[in-house]
């Protein structure tokens, strides 16, 4: 069977970077369906082969040396564009009979890949349900949404709304990239597939968890949607959160995609509610030196580039156990990382008495460097009962001696095979948002806490450091 992918807003940047290599590299280890089409819908005319011209320069530059000009002609030959407007319901009708003219009987559905501007999501849902192919009568039809998923909880839960109408929840597929990542897929892994972990994953032992996702790249010249967005909807409202729910759920029944986001969706519901003098206590707001001179950035903007969030899940497994969140641009280096650091022990019998061990914690390392480190304390040789920092290291790459797959390939092929394990519910999305509304409101009001400026290439502004030693304990600053 044969499946056609068709992509609106298929002239952008994510398209020609992202999906088509992704799917090239599908085809090419055999695991797209054998005749499957791709379909880019846009504004722009091109003709066929113009786009797949456009799209080879593309791929041989995203996809390196996986690329043959070979296998290209046989992937492209199925490539094709469709120009046609989101507004226009004629276009539509006219998708349906190209759509209708490429497939053959071996087709067993479509997928709608949505990676237009987030303000035409609703538009292109409508036309798609007006112009009969949201119908599923003869095959699958599912749609894929990309983020931003609303702007907050009123946009969301109205874009969510609108989707129900022409579509049903199981064939909706609201993407996370983060979700792709092998990484963040092996903590399921790590969590469910040992037993060395679960005994001790939990308050007992954690003395609380850090999530760093640190960025090297200033906002550059996307200062028209930055700015509007900041730090928290950008990064934490989706991807931060997302880590969160997968460090911090309950083991689900089994791995199904019901069962794992009824499990993820439990999280967010035990996340405590901030109130009051919360706002000013467990969140820290800031502004790399550079970006009131980012081009497009109105002169006086207090858009935050930085954040901390010191987040509690009021449940049994975590009562009592902080989160601290953490995101940056402009920092000193990319890494995205999980700290479960543990609890001291409970009587110091080497070295001094006020040390807190630095040892004692296990290190998730999503990227770039994939891999995970158990930090421990051992005897330093040769000395009296002296002890250090050591470190166990499983890498990824010397793992498997293979790039990881981009995040895309998991997720596009997760679409198309029907399973949405990876993907956010309609319920995930909006409680997310209830936990970050109420704080971007809280730093929109006049109580808001202070914007601090960092100097970009460092790990974001010294009073977040002060502010963690008053929390007795320490910001894992480690480049990988
Ligand atoms: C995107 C954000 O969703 O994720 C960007 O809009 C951010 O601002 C990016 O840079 C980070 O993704 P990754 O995969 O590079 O960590």
């Amino acid at each position: 069977m044969a499946d056609t992918i068709v992509i609106f807003g298929a002239s952008g940047d994510l398209t020609s970077r992202k999906l088509v290599p992704a799917l090239y590299r599908l085809f090419a280890k055999g695991r797209l369906a054998a005749g499957s089409k791709i379909v880019g819908v846009s504004r722009s005319q091109f003709e066929h082969e113009q786009w797949r011209e456009s799209l080879r320069t593309a791929a041989e530059k995203f996809v390196g040396k996986f690329f043959t000009a070979e296998s290209w002609e046989a992937f492209s030959e199925n490539i094709f564009y469709h120009a046609g407007d989101i507004k226009d319901q004629a276009d539509f009708k006219s998708l349906a009979t190209f759509l209708d003219s490429i497939e053959t009987e071996e087709h067993s559905g479509r997928v709608y890949y949505l990676s237009t501007m987030p303000q035409l999501y609703e538009e292109a849902i409508r036309q798609l349900g007006k112009a009969g192919l949201a119908d599923d009568s003869k095959g699958y039809r599912r749609v894929i949404i990309e983020k931003p998923f609303g702007t907050d909880l009123a946009t969301a839960q109205a874009l969510n709304h609108s989707i129900h109408g022409v579509f049903r929840e199981d064939q909706i597929y609201r993407i996370d990239h983060y979700l792709g990542k092998e990484t963040v897929q092996n903590i399921f892994a790590l969590r469910f597939a040992n037993s060395i972990f679960e005994p001790i994953w939990n308050r007992n032992f954690v003395d609380h968890v850090q999530i760093t996702v640190a960025e090297e790249v200033v906002i550059g010249r996307r200062a028209g949607y930055y700015d509007t967005s900041g730090i928290l909807r950008d990064m934490f409202q989706n991807h931060i959160l997302q880590l969160m729910m997968i460090t911090a759920m309950e083991p689900p029944a089994r791995y199904d995609s019901s069962l794992v986001r009824d499990e993820k969706v439990k999280v967010l519901h035990s996340v405590r509610k901030m109130v009051g003098s919360d706002f000013a206590n467990n969140t820290i707001r800031g502004q790399y030196d550079g970006y009131l001179k980012e081009e497009g950035v109105p002169p006086k903007s207090q858009t935050e580039t930085y954040a901390v969030l010191k987040l509690y899940c009021d449940n049994w497994r975590w009562k009592g156990v902080p989160f601290f969140l953490r995101s940056g641009k402009g920092m000193s280096c990319r890494t995205t990382q999980i700290v479960i650091q543990f609890k001291n022990v409970p009587h110091i019998l080497f070295g001094e008495k006020t040390r807190t061990p630095v040892g004692n914690r296990l290190v998730i390392q999503i990227q770039p460097a994939e891999g995970i480190q158990l930090h421990f304390e051992t005897k330093v040789p040769d000395s009296e009962m002296k002890t250090r920092t050591s470190t166990m290291d499983f890498s990824f790459q010397q793992a498997s001696g293979t790039e990881l797959p981009d995040a895309y390939q998991r997720l596009l092929l997760d679409a198309i095979q029907g399973d949405a394990s990876l993907f956010a519910r309609s319920d995930e999305v909006e409680l997310a948002w209830g936990i970050i509304d109420p704080i971007i409101a809280a730093w929109k009001s006049p109580a808001a806490p202070d914007l601090f400026t960092y100097p970009t290439g460092l790990w974001g502004p010294t009073e977040a450091s002060e502010w963690m030693e008053e929390q007795k304990r320490e910001w894992f600053d480690v480049c990988p």
